[in-house]
């Protein structure tokens, strides 16, 4: 099949109250028009065009990069005026499919149901039953079932208001047979517009069969108009993903509390994730990782049999097999821990390597560093990378243990097997297998007494 591509995407979006063109709102981290255009690839089409208007030139340059057709529509004067303006390109034996670019959750299943009806040169249309079709274009059938027309929701009789049938919008033609009746197209009608639905009622004129596919999820079909609306399918979108992912072996204590906005390129057996979990970007899982409650991992590898616990937020890093992260930590982007290494509670580490089973248990902040193995990094101590211009490294080789509340003040080298004794401010290399401490030492003072308050004289 020679298949086009209209993704209509020039609407207002106005009841998002949004400065924000509407098709740039975001499910799962990604754009609602970059969903449809994913849908859009997935068929394979001779291109895709998408008509945009409202917010141009900030659609332009958020999606520029995707392998669309833009074509913009300056007058917003219906849906039927969208598709005219690429009627001229259109080709004559393509099957043209309309897609809306609000309409982020249309699953592919659905679309190739829909292009099989096209065979044999019918229109296809995708319809919807609704509980409460308000807003809706109604499918208007005749006695045997056979669909006549549609009839948008202001030009409706009280009768046709009951209708349940609603059209999503969505369909599919041959390119020929469309040119011909867009030309036929008349803004007669209660809101002056050209009504892209109006084609079924000339097809129906021309002896085209009308074919419907009804999608069986409502969600699928709906659209985004305001705030209330992106959220319900926000969460329709990670429902899916969760369900997915239990298919395949992950544990999730609560799916509705998971939110991947993202990949999930690859996902070990056994893993387990707690309410609150949010994974973003591309995240790689090895076997049997837990993720405890309310963490966030950002583009991360993290290895097998890992363990992070609750409240942490991983970004950017890769965490060795075995490792445990948090509660409570922060691994910032360039870090790469190896297998074992143990990172606890207020512990930041930025663009750091930390060598096998090494431990940085509490309250430090480890930055623009290397660090060997069986390295013990006591609570409290701090790099200090930055001297308000340029950053600088610190380098602790193997073995080594840093006394808690100790600086290291970058550059600086703490060699093999040193011991630094707690509360020391490291401004010079300290050698290996040594005891350095820059403390000063500790006076006791013999006889000396705690003053004690005068006794208050009464009256004046
Ligand atoms: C449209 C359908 C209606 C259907 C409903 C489903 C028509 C006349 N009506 O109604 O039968 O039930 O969608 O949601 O087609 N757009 C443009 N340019 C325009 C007008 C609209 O690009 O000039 C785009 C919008 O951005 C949107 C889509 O077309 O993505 C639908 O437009 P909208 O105004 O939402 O149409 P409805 O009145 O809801
Ligand atoms: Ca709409």
């Amino acid at each position: 099949m020679q298949l086009e591509v209209i993704v209509l995407a020039a609407g207002q979006g106005s009841r998002m109250r949004s400065a924000i063109p509407k098709v740039l709102h975001r499910i799962a981290g990604v754009p609602l028009l970059e969903h449809v255009a994913r849908l859009a690839k997935s068929l394979s089409p001779l291109r895709t065009t998408i008509i945009y208007g409202h917010g141009g030139e900030e659609v332009l340059e958020a999606l520029g990069h995707l392998d669309v057709d833009w074509v913009e529509q300056r007058e917003r004067l219906g849906t039927g005026h969208a598709v005219m303006q690429v009627e001229k390109g259109m080709r004559d034996e393509a099957t043209v499919l309309v897609l809306y670019g609000d309409v982020p959750l249309l699953q592919q299943d659905t679309v190739t149901e829909l292009l099989a009806l096209t065979h044999d040169g019918s229109l296809a249309l995708l319809t919807v039953l609704l509980d409460d079709p308000t807003g809706y274009g109604r499918i208007v059938r005749d006695q045997r079932g056979r669909v006549q027309r549609i009839v948008e929701e202001k030009d409706t009789t009280t009768e046709e208001r009951l209708i349940r049938e609603g059209n999503s919008g969505i369909l599919a033609v041959n390119g020929q047979r469309l040119k011909g009746w867009l030309n036929r197209l008349t803004n007669q009608n209660a809101q002056g517009e050209y009504y892209l639905t109006d084609i079924i009622g000339l097809a129906v004129e021309d002896g085209v069969p009308v074919e419907t596919v009804t999608a069986t999820d409502v969600d699928e079909v709906l659209g985004v108009n305001n705030r209330q609306q992106l959220a319900h399918l926000e969460r329709v979108y990670q429902l899916r993903q969760a369900e997915a992912l239990m298919a395949s072996g992950v544990t999730l204590k609560d799916p509705a509390r998971f939110d991947l906005r993202g990949q999930l390129r690859v996902v070990g057996q056994d893993v387990e994730m707690d309410v609150g979990v949010i994974l973003e970007g591309d995240v790689h899982l090895g076997h049997r990782v837990r993720i405890g409650a309310h963490c966030m991992i950002r583009d991360s590898h993290i290895g097998d049999d890992v363990d992070i616990l609750p409240y942490s937020l991983v970004d950017g890093a890769r965490i060795g097999d075995g490792s445990r992260v948090g509660p409570y930590a922060r691994i910032r982007p360039d870090t790469e821990l190896e297998a074992g290494v143990h990172v606890g509670n207020f512990v930041e580490i930025k663009k750091t390597r930390i060598g096998r089973g090494s431990k940085v248990n509490h309250l430090s902040y480890i930055g623009d560093a290397t660090v060997g193995s069986r390295v013990n990094i006591g609570a409290g101590t701090i790099t200090c990378n930055y001297d308000g211009v340029n950053k600088f490294q610190t380098i602790i080789e193997d073995g080594a243990f840093i006394g808690s509340d100790s600086q290291l003040v970058a550059p600086v080298r703490i060699g093999a097997g040193a011991t630094i004794g707690a509360g020391s401010t490291i401004t010079r290399d300290a050698p290996a297998d040594q005891l350095t401490l820059s403390r000063s030492r500790q006076v006791n003072v013999e006889g000396w007494q705690r003053p004690k308050k005068k006794c208050q004289e009464s009256g004046d």
